[in-house]
């Protein structure tokens, strides 16, 4: 049996695109709200391979998506560089922040893959488990995003902290994206070698970049991950996913070896489809909020993506994760609008 999602990544266009949704795994579940409580926090979650397995299942075994995103979280790389990392629940991240050259140096110098383990664990049982046609999924952030939050400690308006230290702090700020390069082509290959079909890197704050700084910091520290993956794997499907990159996006998709451009909502489908499609295959693009809507505006915005991009290579998605309070009901109409 052939997994759809990956004959997109190889080119390939069938007549329904396979359809996955960030953040599928999430608290829009009444079953993710359940396992949730099981764990003591969210990091531990992450490293429990029988809920984190259960997780990442939990959307397939509902909707029979055409692909599982394990479930795990992009801080688990600064934990594993020894940073301190923790979740505040109804809150978001915490982190010890790293902000000079003497906060780097009492990190590890190379990810701890052993402490990891937990999460290569889990990756082998959903292996295991997932139907033959489904995609399975592994990730890390970009450097910069990842940064963004080693810096600041937590996620800030504008990411002020992470931006004053890229211009004010060059040594520090390269050496750090440096080694989140090196850990993330590490985290990748491991994920991989343990059973991910295909990986994608989310910049979840690319968009903020302003030019140079984006090809300086969202696009040259991607680039080295992804030849540093390819230099282990030659085979591996890598999506990108620049998120805000606006009419950036055309650069990315001509300069990044990925297999397919990740697309955020706020880009116009039909430009998209000409300046991005024409070069890569994408994935995207619907707005969280029309599926929290539905109704007739859930169906046209639907509709607007599938003519825009159905004829080439697509992956249906949202342009960032679901939100909590999207029904059920409405992820279900959008499959019968997709899938027919
Ligand atoms: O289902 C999936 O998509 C797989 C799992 C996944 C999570 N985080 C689980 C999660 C993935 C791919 C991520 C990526 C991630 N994590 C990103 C990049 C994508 C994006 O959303 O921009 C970022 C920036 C993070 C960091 C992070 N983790 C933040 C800012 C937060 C708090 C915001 C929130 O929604 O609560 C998290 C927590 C988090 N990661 C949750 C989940 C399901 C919610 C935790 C909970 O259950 O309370």
């Amino acid at each position: 049996m052939t997994k759809p999602l990956l004959d997109v990544l190889a080119g390939k266009a069938p007549s329904v695109p396979p359809v996955w949704l960030m953040r599928q795994a999430g608290r829009y579940l009444p079953e993710y709200r359940a396992l949730r409580t099981k764990a003591s926090g969210f990091l531990d979650f992450c490293y429990t391979p029988d809920l984190a397995v259960e997780a990442t299942l939990q959307p397939i075994r509902r909707f029979g998506f055409d692909a599982a995103i394990l479930f795990s979280d992009i801080l688990v790389v600064p934990d594993a560089l020894g940073q301190k990392v923790w979740f505040e629940d109804g809150e978001g991240p915490r982190l010890e922040p790293v902000t000079d050259m003497a906060g780097l140096s009492t990190l590890k110098p190379f990810v701890d893959l052993e402490h990891l383990g937990p999460v290569f664990e889990t990756i082998r049982q959903v292996k295991a488990e997932l139907p033959a046609n489904v995609t399975f999924l592994g990730f890390c952030g970009a450097p910069w995003t990842v940064a963004t939050y080693m810096i600041a400690g937590r996620g800030v308006k504008d990411q002020v902290p992470a931006r004053l230290a890229a211009y004010q702090e060059p040594t520090f700020f390269s050496a750090l994206i440096e080694r989140i390069v090196e850990a993330s082509i590490d985290y990748l290959s491991a994920q991989l070698e343990n059973g991910v079909d295909a990986v994608q890197i989310f910049d979840s704050w690319a968009g903020i970049l302003p030019p140079n700084e984006f090809e300086r910091w969202a696009i040259e520290p991607a680039k080295r991950i992804v030849a540093g993956v390819r230099n282990r794997h030659p085979q591996a499907r890598i999506i990108g996913f620049p998120r805000g990159a606006g009419s950036f996006y055309r650069d990315y998709a001509q300069v990044m070896d990925v297999d397919a451009v990740g697309l955020d909502w706020a880009v116009d489908p039909a430009w998209a489809a000409r300046e991005v499609q024409a070069l890569k295959p994408v994935q995207g693009n619907l707005d969280p909020l029309a599926l929290v809507a539905g109704g007739d505006a859930l169906n046209r915005a639907v509709d607007r993506i599938l003519a825009a991009f159905s004829d080439k290579p697509f992956i249906f998605n949202l342009g960032h994760g679901i939100v909590p309070q999207t029904p059920i009901a409405h992820v279900d109409q959008m499959l019968e609008r997709i899938r027919g």
